[in-house]
């Protein structure tokens, strides 16, 4: 009994130092910062109201149980993972499960409820802000640099990929949060947006400062067409007008500062994924994508399915991959792969300068 466990022990030790040599071959990092868009689960650790860890939320992941995810499936995160190669999705940061080899696999800081500015999801009161969000990643790499070593560590981050998903919630909670909010009086719409961006900028270069070098960078979806704001601000069905306003600013106002960065780096590590495109296409045209509506979500309830919260007395759709929306503001699981099937492999209407198989292939040849 005993050999046989310190037999185990040593082959799992072995197994453990070949684990660090293949990984760092292997599939690239993969680190999140962001929003309910991509937060996997680092709000259930959290006490706040933002969270999606009570079915049906998970219905449709692999194991059927809510993970903190706001899709019935997976998120994006998970399936740009597939598509990078890796071996599993990062974990939430505040995971107790993020440890040993998992740390090399990268992890996840998004927070669902935050924004660019640090008021963002202020009702949603204990959350993970973006400072909090960079101060981990710093936690992370040196957690990282215990296991492997410095030197190791800043390779891994260099080749890293990082998704940055923002800017939604500055404007759906904080600018229109209530009817004319405390930011609204202070900001017009044409310099609240420019200015969004340019807190934007910083904590971009913070990122680049702390060795990223791949950086995808989401716009906001079409935040005037989502089943919550068609409940609440549209009359006939039409996209709510304001909100269609503040994305139609800030997306490309987002791809500008972007190329500038690029320019100014003399690098394209920023790489803009045009997602306001990429949902129109199916909220225009829901049945050439094989959804019947773009405009219910698949739960909730009240008019559109897009009033209060996805919970287990709410109205839930049999088949949700008809549905390009899963809950009152995001996007089900189907919705999803078409998102990022359209950062892998789109043209330069959805993705610049490239789209995201032509960087891994580029990297590769490096
Ligand atoms: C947000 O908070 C951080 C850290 O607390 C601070 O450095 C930064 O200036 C704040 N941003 C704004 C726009 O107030
Ligand atoms: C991906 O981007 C590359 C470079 O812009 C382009 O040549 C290729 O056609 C794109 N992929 C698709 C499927 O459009």
């Amino acid at each position: 009994m005993a050999i046989t466990s310190s037999t185990t022990s040593i082959i799992f030790s072995i197994f453990l130092i070949l684990g660090v040599a293949i990984s760092q071959t292997e599939a690239r990092a993969f680190f999140i910062f962001g929003d309910s868009l991509v937060d996997s689960g680092n709000n259930n650790y959290l006490a706040t109201t933002a969270r999606a860890d009570s079915p049906p939320y998970g219905i449709d992941f692999p194991t059927r149980r809510a993970t903190g995810r706001f899709s019935n499936g997976l998120n994006i995160p998970d399936i740009i993972s597939q598509q990078i190669g890796a071996s599993e999705s990062p974990l939430p940061y505040l995971s107790p499960f993020l440890n040993g080899q998992r740390l090399l696999v990268g992890a996840n800081f998004a927070s669902a409820g935050i924004g660019i500015l640090n008021d963002t999801g202020i009702q949603f009161v204990n959350i993970i802000r973006m400072p909090q969000q960079l101060e981990y990643f710093r936690q992370h790499q040196s957690r990282v640099s215990a296991l492997i070593g410095a030197a190791n560590t800043q390779r891994l981050v260099n080749q890293a990929l990082v998704l940055m998903t923002l800017g939604g919630n500055d404007f759906v909670n904080n600018y229109y949060l209530v009817p004319n909010s405390a930011r609204s009086r202070q900001y017009n719409l044409q310099d609240y947006v420019p200015f969004i961006i340019s807190e934007y900028r910083k904590i971009l270069l913070r990122v680049y400062d702390f060795g990223a070098r791949r950086v995808l960078v989401t716009g906001t979806g079409p935040l005037g067409c989502v089943p919550a704001e068609l409940a609440q601000r549209s009359r006939n069905g039409e996209c709510a007008v304001e909100l269609q306003q503040a994305a139609a600013l800030f997306n490309p106002q987002l791809t500008q500062m972007l190329q500038d960065l690029n320019s100014q780096l003399g690098s394209n590590v920023f790489i803009a994924a045009n997602t306001q495109a990429m949902h129109i296409d199916f909220i225009n045209n829901p049945q050439a994508y094989g959804f019947i509506t773009s405009k219910v979500a698949c739960c909730g309830q009240g008019p559109y399915n897009g009033l209060g919260l996805c919970t287990p007395l709410s109205n839930l759709c049999a088949n949700r991959d008809v549905y390009a929306f899963w809950d009152p503001f995001h996007p089900s699981e189907r919705a999803n792969k078409i998102i990022v099937q359209r950062i892998m492999t789109g043209s330069s209407e959805y993705m610049t300068p490239m789209n995201l198989s032509t960087i891994l292939a580029m990297d590769s040849e490096a």
